[in-house]
């Protein structure tokens, strides 16, 4: 059966880093279809919504979806695009790997870890954001439920398992914030127990961020509530090489959101500068979910071999090339 996934070029730079995922996509030969739909300024212009439910409609469909950054709007009453989709597909995984890769400016050369965010719960509630009446005092509310931190730490897990690596480091605060992170690191712990053949670690988070710059390479997959995930898994793509290079799939049950971490770069956009690995690194990542792990893999060694030789490489990474003809160099490889 050949499967469809839903295509959305985005803003800015997106439809340049898009033209250039999908070439090298279609060098792979990977047989997937593709169903366009818009989002954002696009989206905006052209049907007066920044995600009309033609949109929402394919991924529901399709359940898979490869996306390029979208811009959101400043003011208007907009709330990020991003976190709308999280919310209506509830994407409960924030999967961010950072991979160390030849002749960036990284400091590190061994790093391979993936970091586990949690989604949709944690510090970031909607409800409950409350400053005082004199402006002198605010508050603001974390939700940790059992079966939130259930299923981001058996998805770690689970991801261990089908990746074989090799250890789990759940990151926590539960000895200061007892109640929500301890919570988080008591599920943690018993969801470990089940994965007797993986290792499991714990990590208060002040010294994670420590270990993280002192000996990055110590780390495999990092699970963690989503503030932590949010300030770690962007510790982590710097450790690697910057913005240029960083993945992220939004993960639930339901459906599945590929794309680059950084946004629509408006500074560079349309001048063919952008860097196109990120989004073919969360292409990869799209690979591996429906199933073609082995053309996640040539895709990556692609790229791990264009950067190696410094083929075409774009500004960010020191080069001169064109978005487009770093996606050339690339596809030569496959
Ligand atoms: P940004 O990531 O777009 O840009 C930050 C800096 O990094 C800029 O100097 C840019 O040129 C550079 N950069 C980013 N991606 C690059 C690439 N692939 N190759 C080379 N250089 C690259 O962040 P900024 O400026 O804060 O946001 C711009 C817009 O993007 C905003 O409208 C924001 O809402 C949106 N955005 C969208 C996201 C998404 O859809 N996932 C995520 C983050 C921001
Ligand atoms: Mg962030």
């Amino acid at each position: 059966m050949t499967q469809t996934i839903t295509v959305i070029r985005g803003d800015g730079i997106g439809p340049e880093i898009m033209d250039a995922t999908l070439f090298v996509l279609d060098k792979l030969g990977t047989g997937l279809q593709y169903e366009y739909a818009d989002a954002g300024l696009v989206a905006l212009e052209k049907h007066g919504e920044l995600i009309p439910a033609t949109t929402l409609d394919s991924i529901k469909k399709n359940k898979v979806a490869l996306k390029s950054p979208l811009t959101t709007p400043v003011g208007g009453g907009f709330s990020s695009i991003n976190v709308a989709l999280r919310r209506q597909f509830d994407l409960y995984a924030n999967v961010r790997p950072a991979i160390s890769f030849p002749n960036t400016k990284s400091r590190y050369e061994n790093i391979d870890m993936i970091t586990v965010r949690e989604n949709t719960e944690g510090a970031y509630l909607a409800e409950g954001q409350e400053v005082s009446a004199d402006g002198e005092t605010a508050f603001s509310g974390t939700r940790i439920t059992r079966k939130g931190s259930e299923r981001i730490v058996r998805y770690a897990f689970e991801l261990a398992k089908s990746t074989g690596r090799k250890k789990v480091t759940a990151v926590h605060k539960a000895n200061i914030i007892k109640s929500t992170s301890g919570l988080f690191l008591d599920v943690a712990r018993e969801v470990a127990a089940r994965y007797p053949e993986i290792e499991f670690q714990e990590m208060i988070v002040d010294n994670a961020c420590m270990q993280l710059v002192m000996r990055p390479e110590q780390f495999d997959i990092l699970v963690t509530t989503n503030l932590f995930g949010d300030i770690i898994s962007d510790l982590c793509a710097g450790l690697v090489g910057g913005l240029g290079l960083a993945p992220g799939a939004n993960i639930g049950a339901e459906a599945a959101i590929f794309e680059a971490v950084h946004g629509t770069a408006p500074d560079i956009a349309g001048q063919g500068k952008a860097n196109p690995v990120a989004l073919m690194l969360a292409a990869a990542q799209m690979l591996d979910h429906v199933e073609q792990p082995q053309n996640a893999e040539r895709l990556r060694k692609a790229i791990v071999a264009t950067m190696e030789a410094k083929d075409s490489l774009t500004g960010d990474l020191g080069g001169t090339g064109t978005t487009m003809s770093f996606a050339q160099a690339i596809a030569s490889r496959i």
